[in-house]
């Protein structure tokens, strides 16, 4: 148990790094009524002076330093590449301030071990920005599953394109910048087959890597003892639908739209075949219900979500190495 946060007042958020992914989420911490966007670092004291004044004027730095020394704040965000979250989220941790770490948490399990185990001894909240996990229609599908919607479970197919064409400067194909469609990608279908059926017995792997060296598209086949498997697939250049589905003994249930972010369930029992609106529809980019797991947890004085448990995000980044080994990538410094 960590210090609970009152519930007075808005959770103050401070946002390390002013990219892409940082407006998106911000975008959604202020549509909530307990969350603000207090503070906000770049490494150009400019681009964070003009981030923090699309979000009410908050402060700015233009350094990370800095915003992790502001008392005046109860979470650091994480939103920087994937190289940087190790550091990143150890020097929030150090600062004696809860994260939440972009996904993946970290180049590998071994850093993810490291930056957790940090927050775990320092009794300070931290959580891997695994949306998909907290989205209200997947939490469903697992609730269907384990009240026997379709039987006993047997399988799961999943995937996750993103359409963008070669070009060795995008972050992406950049392994200096964390390139690469695993970690970029594969983390969701990896997590979405976690998620139902857990550590696989055996893994098959194959891939096409690009010419900067980053894995460019990874099929993967997941096998267990009793016979249930699971397909995955990721690529950073081929666009794909990003649908997934759990297959069951009795029926099966898909996610409409990408998985990450689904807009619909379709649900396929014995009986018959419904849909499942999405609660969400209408409401920001859908990282509500990130944002609100992150206050939950907070105010709760939790130090780890029990949507996202440390140990399933160490588990997966374990996977995603296994998989990288097999197709030869290493970032450098590994
Ligand atoms: N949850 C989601 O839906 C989602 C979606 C997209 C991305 N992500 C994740 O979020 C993270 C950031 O992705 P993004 O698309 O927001 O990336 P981005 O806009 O390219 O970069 C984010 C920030 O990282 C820093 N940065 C970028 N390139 C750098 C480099 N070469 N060296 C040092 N710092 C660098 C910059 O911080 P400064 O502003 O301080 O300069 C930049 O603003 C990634 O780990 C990604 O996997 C998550």
């Amino acid at each position: 148990m960590s210090e609970k946060l009152s519930d007075d007042q808005p959770v103050r958020w401070g946002i390390l790094g002013a990219g892409g992914i940082a407006e998106t989420v911000c975008h959604d911490i202020v549509l909530t009524d307990g969350n603000s966007v207090a503070a906000v670092a770049a490494r150009d004291a400019g681009r964070a002076a003009d981030f923090a004044g699309r979000y009410g004027g908050s402060r700015s730095y233009g350094s990370y330093d800095e915003l992790v020394a502001d008392p005046d704040l109860d979470v650091i965000y994480v939103a920087t590449t994937h190289p940087s979250h190790r550091s990143h989220a150890l020097l929030a941790i150090e600062a004696g301030k809860p994260v939440l770490i972009e996904k993946p948490v970290c180049l590998n399990a071994a850093d993810a071990r490291e930056v957790l185990t940090a927050a775990a001894e320092a009794d300070l909240f931290a959580m891997e920005a695994m949306w998909m996990r907290t989205n209200p229609l997947i939490r469903q599908a697992e609730q269907l599953i384990s009240d026997g919607a379709i039987g006993e479970i047997r399988g799961v197919r999943a995937e996750f394109g993103a359409g963008v064409p070669f070009d060795q400067h995008h972050r992406m194909y950049d392994l200096d910048n964390g390139g690469g469609a695993l970690l970029d990608l594969g983390v969701y279908p990896v997590t979405f087959a976690y998620l139902f059926l857990g550590r696989p017995s055996r893994v098959t792997t194959t891939g096409r890597i690009a010419p900067t060296g980053a894995d460019m598209t990874v099929a993967m086949q997941w096998a267990y003892d009793g016979g249930t498997g699971a397909q995955l697939w990721c690529s950073s250049a081929i666009p794909a639908p990003n649908q997934a589905v759990v297959l069951g003994s009795t029926g099966w249930i898909a996610t409409e739209g990408a998985a990450h972010r689904p807009t619909g369930l379709l649900v396929h029992t014995a009986e018959e075949e419904y849909r499942i609106e999405d609660p969400i529809a209408g409401q920001g980019n859908g990282y509500g219900p990130e944002i609100a797991e992150v206050e939950r947890c907070l105010r709760a004085g939790l130090t780890e979500s029990p949507l996202i448990p440390h140990a399933d995000t160490i588990a997966i980044l374990e996977l995603l190495d296994e998989a990288r080994a097999v197709l030869g990538v290493k970032y450098p410094g590994e």
